[in-house]
């Protein structure tokens, strides 16, 4: 849907007007799995594709709520912006506006919001995040509450927290709302220190497979490893003073990793060191400009995330052992919370025809499910458009 079009939806909706549009990305993390509630590295990219958010302020004292991708609507008091509705989608947003009431913040207008997004949703690649964050940009404009970019972010991890039920890491929000176009975001989810790294893959490109088995991202499982992780890092207390996994080196974990008595949360807890390493090592090699290194170290992740952290799945186990088959992968892995969902490849330009027609077919044939591929862009963070 063009811009255009969607004005005319806002149109046809809340009638004639000023409207005000913003977008903010989904994203696709190139290696840091599940490190990022560790306090650990990740390496993500916002995409060009994301979730819109059209706006205009009215007199009401209510906001309405609409999507063109989602049959809910609401209408709700300005007082009641932090109060569920039921399990409907619109519970993202309102965890957006609950952040601000927090605050102490109130509304002295009415909206009319629609959205419309183009990221596939529960394909593991943050419509949810970009959701979030696309409303915080919205809230935070139109209100004139002068709060900075990062703050929003993590005021987006809130409202997941709280109104999705997942204990989720600040990494998906936080690129929605920081990514640069054509750069990756090298995050300390620790103390939020990053850098942007430029994203030059000579004759290289990041190609998104979709399992088309929605990531089941739901708390059970992700909590669950949370759980295990912060299980982890009170075994290892005795030995050694750590608050979470992100403190410990992977040499000091080697010494310490016996004494972790639970056989699952050991094997939790070697995914987690060992990726926080390979993510530091990962970003390093392409700096230097040593895609093949990148790329070993992408299957490192995948593996670790398939073996130690179980957070795989056949969908994914065979998108990336058929990929790996194809000459011109450097490298392929799940990306996201896992269960489902997307991997992410670098392949060869040359190779990218022969990789979906190929993975597509093969991945058709095992699974059962039709797989979709994007050559993924790298978009800018959450901004206005107009
Ligand atoms: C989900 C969460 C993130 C992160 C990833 C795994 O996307 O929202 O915070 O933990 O899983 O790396």
């Amino acid at each position: 849907m063009t811009i255009e079009q969607l004005k005319s939806k806002f149109i046809e909706k809340y009638g004639e007007g000023e409207i005000s549009g913003y977008f903010s990305p989904g994203r696709v993390n190139l290696i840091g799995e599940h490190t990022d509630y560790n306090g650990g590295f990740v390496f993500p990219c916002a995409l060009s594709f994301g979730i819109y958010c059209l706006i205009r302020t009215t007199e009401r004292k209510t906001v309405r709520f609409a999507s063109t991708n989602m049959p809910f609507e609401a209408e709700v008091r300005v007082e009641d912006l932090n109060i569920a509705i039921g399990k409907e989608w619109v519970n993202y947003p309102i965890g957006v506006f609950a952040q601000f009431m927090k605050k102490g913040l109130t509304f002295d207008k009415g909206a009319d919001l629609l959205f419309y997004g183009d990221v596939p949703t529960g394909a593991g690649l943050s419509s949810s995040a970009a959701l979030e964050v696309v409303t915080g940009v919205v809230i935070n404009d139109t209100y004139g509450f002068g709060i900075g970019r990062i703050e929003l972010a993590q005021m987006g991890q809130k409202a997941e927290h709280e109104f999705a039920l997942v204990n989720c890491g600040i990494m998906d929000q936080f690129v929605s709302a920081m990514g640069k176009k054509d750069h990756a975001v090298f995050l300390n989810c620790d103390t939020l220190a990053f850098d942007l790294v430029p994203v030059k893959l000579e004759g290289v490109k990041i190609v998104i497979s979709n399992t088309n088995s929605p990531h089941k991202l739901d708390s059970g499982k992700y909590n669950e490893r949370v759980a295990e992780c912060q299980a982890a890092v009170k075994a290892i207390q005795p030995f050694q003073q750590i608050s979470a996994l992100g403190e410990i080196s992977w040499e000091d974990f080697l010494k310490v990793e016996d004494k972790i008595e639970d056989e699952t949360v050991r094997r939790r807890a070697r995914h987690v060191v060992s990726e926080i390493q390979r993510t530091e090592d990962a970003v390093k090699a392409l700096r230097a400009g040593d895609l093949v290194k990148f790329g070993i170290l992408m299957n490192g992740s995948h593996d670790s995330l398939r073996d130690d952290y179980e957070v795989t799945g056949i969908e994914l186990d065979t998108m990336v052992e058929e990929g790996r088959k194809i000459d011109g992968v450097i490298g392929t892995r799940m990306t996201g919370g896992g269960f489902g969902g997307c991997t992410v490849s670098l392949v060869k330009e040359e190779a990218i025809d022969h990789f979906i027609e190929q993975v597509g077919k093969n991945y058709e044939a095992k699974t059962g499910l039709t797989p979709l591929f994007y050559v993924a862009e790298i978009g800018d963070g959450g901004k206005r458009l107009f």
